[in-house]
């Protein structure tokens, strides 16, 4: 089939590459010139494992294109996603749209035959219906379906979560285009996906209700951590109890810091506005965001209490800073918020991250980046593992930090609290 993607983001490179190699035709459209160049030479703008061979491969069989010319990519595709951002509006908590209509404008002025048009962005209950009514202004309902289908890929594991999806979502009452999209995921069906087809406005609720209920299950396990730490209990051993519970299920109940990235803290703060605007107060996922704001502060004062309230020029080495492991995304990264904080109280903060050094703390007196896991951990007297990268998991913390006294605290549980006492070293963990 022949599809086009607007905007070369995150959902819409990874999908588009990945809808090349199962053998369709892509067209990738983004109006940023560079980026578009540089993917033609095989340039990827993101930190996505696996992707650039994937890009490589199929630019090279020709039929994964690259291109800046929108009206003409449309004009040669039967399917459009529009794939553009829906970050958080400068003032509101709402999603700001602009770049979604825009699109809409801009194929509107390129249909002359029938053309599915489906967002693939993030967007909220209702934009479907905007989207329709925008761009029947100039062109005949029969000439375009609007379709919702939205993306459920996680930074790091896109690759692996487009090709085993546990289920496409296809929001349409066209059966025309029913037909067409269940054809085209076809090959994913296969190998065992669900499809499911519901209406436009539930299958554009169905992805921020699966964001909101994540973020909720990873800040529940966050606060049953807290308790953990203060009666004795290990963390782990409640997420396994319940998790075994298939009506629980175990995945996204490891407690850890606040939650981030581009999508938890911006679809939940999306999803209660919308819910406000029709009188419904989604009271559960406000609180969820709320205590997740509070997140960083409690870690915080749980850092100061294990240096026994003596921040001053301590060094503190962070390992990882971005939002997880597998990626070099800060948004919404708890250590933009903590870096800064132990900085003002007089730390001295050494940070090693796989992903490279980091704009964010380039401007910040005392924060130092450094370019490998020994260099930064090596005259610690704490050591933050914040994120769960596998090259963390097994460091020789005992031979590698020179001053004999460096205390651990492991935000993600990736030690064994028994092995680091076996090893005598001062060791805290998430909710232990
Ligand atoms: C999330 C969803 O998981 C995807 O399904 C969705 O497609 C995507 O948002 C999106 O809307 O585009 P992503 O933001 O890439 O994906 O990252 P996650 O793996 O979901 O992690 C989000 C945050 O939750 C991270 O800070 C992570 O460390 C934290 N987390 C996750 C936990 O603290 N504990 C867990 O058990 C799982």
């Amino acid at each position: 089939m022949k599809l086009c993607m607007i905007g070369t983001g995150y959902v819409g490179l990874v999908s588009g590459v990945c809808f090349s190699d199962i053998g369709n035709d892509v067209i990738c459209v983004d109006r940023d010139i560079k980026k578009i160049d540089d993917l033609k030479k095989g340039i990827i703008p993101i930190y996505e494992p696996g992707l650039d061979e994937l890009v490589i491969k199929n630019y090279r069989n020709k039929r994964l294109k690259f291109s800046t010319n929108l009206k003409d990519s449309i004009a040669k595709s039967d399917i459009v996603f529009i794939c553009v951002g829906t970050p958080t509006k400068k003032n509101g908590n709402g999603a700001d749209l602009s770049q979604i209509y825009n699109a809409a404008k801009e194929i509107r002025s390129a249909i002359s035959k029938f053309k599915i048009i489906i967002t693939k962005s993030t967007v909220p209950v209702t934009t479907g219906d905007e989207i329709e009514k925008i761009i029947s202004h100039k062109v005949s309902k029969k000439l375009f379906s609007v379709v919702s289908n939205p993306e459920f890929l996680r930074e790091g594991e896109a690759i692996r979560d487009f090709t085993y999806p546990d289920r496409v979502v296809i929001g349409t009452n066209n059966k025309k285009s029913n037909k067409i999209l269940k054809n085209l995921y076809s090959p994913l069906i296969s190998k065992g996906a669900k499809y499911v087809n519901t209406s436009r406005r539930a299958a554009e609720l169905i992805k921020y209700a699966s964001n909101a209920f994540l973020a909720t299950k990873i800040t529940f396990i966050n606060e049953l951590a807290n308790l953990c730490e203060k009666i004795n209990v290990n963390i782990e051993d409640i997420s396994i109890g319940m998790g075994l519970d298939k009506r629980i299920g175990g995945r996204f109940l490891r407690a850890g810091p606040a939650y981030g990235g581009s999508c938890f803290p911006k679809d939940t703060k999306a999803i209660t506005t919308t819910a406000d605007k029709y009188k419904t107060n989604l009271s559960v996922i406000k609180s969820v965001i709320k205590s997740n704001e509070n997140r960083s502060s409690l870690l915080l004062e749980r850092v100061f209490n294990i240096l026994n309230g003596k921040i001053k020029n301590k060094k503190i080495c962070f390992l990882g800073v971005t939002f997880k492991a597998n990626t070099d995304d800060m948004r919404d990264s708890s250590s933009l918020s903590m870096i800064p904080s132990l900085i003002k109280k007089g730390a001295i903060v050494n940070y090693y991250d796989p992903t490279g050094e980091k704009d964010d703390f380039k401007k910040i007196k005392n924060v130092n980046f450094s370019i490998n896991i020994d260099s930064a951990i090596k005259d610690s007297n704490l050591i933050i593992i914040h994120t769960e990268w596998n090259e963390f998991k097994s460091i020789n913390f005992k031979k590698k930090v020179k001053n004999k006294k460096f205390i651990i605290f492991d935000m993600r549980n990736i030690c064994s609290p028994a092995k680091m006492k076996e090893l005598k070293i001062k060791y805290f963990g998430i909710g232990c």
